[in-house]
């Protein structure tokens, strides 16, 4: 396993996980990378480690350009275990090395997990001299946990994200332009959806902080380095955690006998039939990470489900319970279903959608057994009404 030059003296050589398709309960279908790079200067850098079982990989490609003895300088940009597990194990390797980490979240973490270390903690404005690079900390606070943090290399123009601007994403090709952009755009997009869609606040702050920064490459933690379409996701970045929505509807939903799934049908094409593009979405079918990418910048959502023992679906409970804690803005919804008899499902489906922060803009659609012609009439005309 070799290093991958990304630019003079600096390289890539981190793991890729092709078969990876579940982090932590996010889908990744398409498996994911370990970022970590390694930068030969007068003090020999590297830039993270990766997850604890592709450390070998890690230790191969560094030996292909240096001996691993000869590190000088860690930077753990995030405690995270996928880029810090097998921390311990290189700094095993490179005993000399100095473990650069943000102060107090970042040092805190590394020494709760892997003991005293030789730490160094840094902070906002703390830059550090390897030679002739300057590496510059910036942190990044809950983009995604409290530690993480980036570094900027001003004599080369790379920004060093670590989680932010990436997508897990498997490619044996290290940058955007070598990829499909499409594809990475979602992947991205998908990423921010379920990481970082309740820290836009955060993710504006450190945009601001960036914002003055000239660069010429991004090197992600995960998936592709940016270098021709930094603009793209910068902007993406911009949107996103501003919220912002399209004109689009998700019909999310699970049914017992079908009835519930026959008002899913007649909301999709009701908004359909209004210009609004609607998505469709039986929960037994979908990974609630692909759906939970199209609710996020889609206006509208409908949460539908029968009623088991006096309950919503433990399906759209989970759901929703996801929703609730990526505490999604800007929404529109209703809850809808069909019940035999009781119905409190749908009442449920609704409380949940406004405690995620769904702005409940129709009232819950409840019909018995199985919907007349009529009722998903009736249905259609509530939904094109409320778009007018
Ligand atoms: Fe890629 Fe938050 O770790």
């Amino acid at each position: 396993m070799d290093a991958i030059k990304i630019s003079d003296n600096i390289y890539w050589v981190g793991a890729v996980d092709w078969s990876m398709r579940n982090f932590h309960g996010y889908e990744t279908g398409r498996g994911t990378t370990y970022n970590a790079y390694l930068i030969i200067d007068e003090k020999i850098t590297l830039i993270d480690t990766v997850k604890a079982p592709f450390k070998d990989e890690l230790i191969g490609r560094i030996s292909s350009v240096i001996d691993p003895s000869k590190i000088d300088v860690i930077v753990s940009s995030h405690v995270e275990p996928d880029h810090s597990s097998a921390l311990p194990f290189v700094a095993a390797q490179a005993p000399k090395a100095e473990i650069i980490t943000s102060a107090p979240n970042g040092l805190k973490g590394l020494t709760a997990r892997y003991g005293q270390l030789n730490y160094r903690a840094v902070k906002a404005g703390d830059s550090l001299s390897i030679g002739s690079r300057t590496l510059q900390f910036v942190p990044t606070p809950m983009l995604h946990w409290p530690d993480s943090m980036v570094t900027y290399c001003p004599e080369e123009k790379i920004l060093f994200s670590n989680d932010a601007f990436g997508e897990h994403y498997a490619t044996a090709r290290r940058f955007d332009d070598e990829n499909d952009l499409e594809t990475i755009m979602f992947e991205a997009k998908k990423y921010y959806a379920n990481i970082l869609m309740p820290f836009g606040k955060q993710a504006q702050a450190a945009l601001k902080a960036l914002g003055g920064l000239e660069m010429r490459m991004i090197a992600t933690g995960h998936g592709v380095i940016w270098r021709r379409n930094i603009d793209r996701i910068v902007e993406a970045y911009r949107q996103w955690s501003g919220g912002a929505v399209e004109d689009r509807a998700v019909v999310v939903f699970d049914s017992m006998w079908g009835s519930t799934e026959m008002m899913a049908k007649a909301i999709v094409e009701a908004f359909a039939s209004k210009g609004i593009a609607a998505a469709y979405y039986d929960i037994k079918h979908n990974a609630m990470s692909d759906i939970m990418t199209d609710v996020f910048t889609s206006k509208y959502l409908a949460v539908g489900s029968p009623t088991i023992n006096n309950q919503m679906m433990p399906t759209i409970a989970a759901f929703l319970c996801y929703l609730k804690g990526l505490r999604p803005l800007n929404h529109l919804g209703f809850a809808f279903g069909s019940y035999g008899w009781g119905g409190q499902s749908i009442g449920l489906v609704e409380d949940e959608l406004r405690a995620a922060g769904v702005e409940i803009v129709l009232e819950k659609q409840r019909l018995t057994n199985i919907p007349s012609a009529d009722q998903l009439a009736a249905l259609s005309t509530a939904i094109t009404s409320l778009i007018g």
